[in-house]
């Protein structure tokens, strides 16, 4: 577990160089950030319907999560999760879900779900780890060689 300098807020978009740099120091390929770093300031001017928020640890952004609400289905769904690596393993993709579970938790949701690359396999451990199951696989969901696989955790269990 992280020190208690560890806090989660909300996005603001000063913070839109460190979604970026969170992202390159992951490795993603360009088209991936540059929909992350969009996605974050769209998505925080809608509360209503998405968290969005960071992990500070310290003055540093150490990770961010994106969490939509959506009303038909009551399900949320993780949109965007990443931890600088030289802040992993230390519980900050743990607390930035447990604070989406709280966001979907207030809006009634059924549960939550995220995607992922089939070949993210530190992705998918940590999911797991975290108490979801794998729902589905998706061919070619992000590209023609690449599947999606869904994972799911459902709050009545
Ligand atoms: C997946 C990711 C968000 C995990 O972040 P993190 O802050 O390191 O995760 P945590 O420290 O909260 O991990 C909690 C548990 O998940 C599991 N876990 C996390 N990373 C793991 C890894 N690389 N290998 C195996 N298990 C892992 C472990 O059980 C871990 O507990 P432990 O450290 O006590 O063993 C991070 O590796 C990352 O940003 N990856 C690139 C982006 C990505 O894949 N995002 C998610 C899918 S879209």
């Amino acid at each position: 577990m992280f020190s208690d300098t560890l806090q989660i807020i909300n996005y603001a978009p000063k913070h839109q160089a460190d979604i970026r740099r969170i992202l390159e120091h992951v490795g993603w390929a360009e088209q991936y950030i540059t929909a992350a770093v969009r996605n974050a300031d769209v998505f925080s001017k809608e509360p209503a319907v998405f968290g969005t928020y960071l992990a500070m640890a310290g003055r540093e952004v150490a990770g961010f999560i994106y969490v939509q609400f959506h009303v038909w289905n009551r399900l949320a769904q993780i949109q965007g999760l990443a931890v600088d690596p030289h802040y992993q393993r230390r519980g900050i993709a743990r607390a930035l879900v447990d604070r989406a579970e709280v966001f979907a938790l207030g809006k009634q949701a059924r549960g939550i779900y995220v995607d992922t690359p089939t070949d993210n396999k530190r992705g998918r451990l940590f999911y797991e780890a975290a108490g979801y199951t794998f729902g589905y696989l998706m061919p070619r969901y992000y590209e023609d060689r690449l599947d999606g696989v869904t994972y799911q955790k459902f709050f009545d269990r």
